[in-house]
């Protein structure tokens, strides 16, 4: 009688399968480069991501990808997942959609959308989301970062403006002298090291000093004090930027400096860690993965330490086949931090995979290693 019932039951479950094929998933683990399922069974496609933790769930904003060439161009907009243990995810949908083709909107469809960041302001109680956005039809020659606003995490968001930051005001840690120089591109071999000279002393400053400073690869990073700081990489990709932003974190306050003049960084991710800020960057190889490099400083305003490439171990020359995107402080965890980035498929974009590492602290030194799988118990110990 019990074989019949069991026998019942399963050709029942069979049946139910076979109309509700996608049940949801239930991961209890990461497991870094495979295809990560969200609730409705789907890989997650969120890539270039960042994410926002509020009140007591995170939400997960990246890159809506297509499949096959073109699929890195923003097709349809910004994913939005969410989840409360950080292994399952709900799909929220698209949290800024783009707009129509022909609309002549900044975001119509087709354009490039990359790396959106989204941050709360406690004071307008506003979510604000930034990204990277390349206008349609002209390549990355835009290199601009906008912006856009919702009242609910999830969207949708109102697009407002892009921007080339700072565009009239020099850098904090810029020398007075170099202001006035008067050598340009054309009087210089590029790569030549006369050429990283005048890079490091302002060629690239001086040349976007009236329309405002190039804004590619960025991240936004939000204080314990609610002062928000946006980072993106400038100058043809050769020197990052920081820059402070509003009280609303809708704009540039003109505040800002240099970080590794003509260091070719890119893929910015910050965390604090002990009072200290730590950065992880990639060089700039398009989608093919490089080695990371990591720098820390006591305040946003630098003086930037290089701490060379935090992974170690096999694979790390090229940081697991990964590009930085974002530093995820685990709610609730003290010193908890997980390194998240991209193993990009630039011939089949919606399949890019997600790198999740733990980010751990050596002797001053941020450190990442490669694990097949892994639990958030990893900080156990690291908790005190
Ligand atoms: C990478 C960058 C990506 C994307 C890509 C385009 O270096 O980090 O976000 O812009 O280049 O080739």
């Amino acid at each position: 009688m019990k074989s019949l019932f069991l026998l019942v039951l399963i050709a029942g479950l069979g049946w139910w399968k076979l109309i509700f094929p996608q049940e949801p998933t239930i991961n209890a683990s990461f497991k870094p480069g495979q295809i990560w399922a969200d609730a409705d069974g789907q890989h997650i496609n969120a890539h270039g991501g960042g994410i926002l933790y509020h009140k007591g769930k995170y939400y997960w904003f990246g890159e809506h990808k297509t499949a096959g060439k073109g699929g890195n161009r923003a097709n349809v907009g910004v994913s939005c997942y969410s989840s409360t243990d950080l292994y399952n995810w709900q799909n929220e949908g698209i949290a800024l959609p783009v707009a129509p083709e022909n609309s002549g909107s900044e975001i119509e469809k087709g354009c490039v959308i990359e790396r959106p960041k989204v941050v709360y302001n406690a004071r307008t109680k506003k979510f604000v989301m930034w990204f990277h956005l390349e206008l349609k039809g002209q390549g990355y020659n835009a290199a601009r970062t906008a912006v856009a606003v919702s009242d609910s995490p999830t969207g949708p968001f109102t697009y407002l403006k892009s921007h080339r930051p700072n565009a009239g005001v020099w850098p904090q840690n810029f020398n007075a002298a170099w202001k006035t120089k008067t050598v340009t591109e054309k009087d210089l071999k590029a790569w030549s090291d006369e050429w990283k000279k005048e890079v490091a002393e302002g060629l690239f400053i001086r040349r976007d000093f009236e329309k405002g400073q190039m804004a590619r690869d960025m991240t936004v990073y939000v204080d314990d004090n609610g002062k928000a700081y946006h980072l993106h990489a400038a100058e043809e990709n050769l020197t990052l930027h920081i820059s402070e932003l509003t009280d609303d974190y809708l704009n540039f306050t003109g505040k800002w400096i240099t970080v590794a003049p003509a260091g070719h960084n890119e893929a910015p991710a910050v965390c604090k860690y002990q009072g200290k800020y730590y950065l992880i960057t990639s060089g700039c190889t398009g989608w093919d993965p490089n080695a990371a490099r990591s720098f820390v400083s006591e305040s946003m305003w630098g003086p930037w330490t290089p701490l060379g490439n935090p992974a170690v171990g096999q694979g790390a020359e090229l940081t697991f086949e990964s590009q930085s995107t974002f530093i995820l402080p685990v709610a609730g965890k003290k010193d908890a931090f997980i390194f998240m980035a991209d193993r990009w498929r630039p011939n089949n974009p919606i399949d890019g995979r997600y790198i999740w590492l733990p980010l751990s602290f050596e002797n001053g030194k941020p450190v990442l290693r490669w694990q097949d799988e892994w639990k958030l118990n990893t900080f156990a110990t690291a908790k005190k």
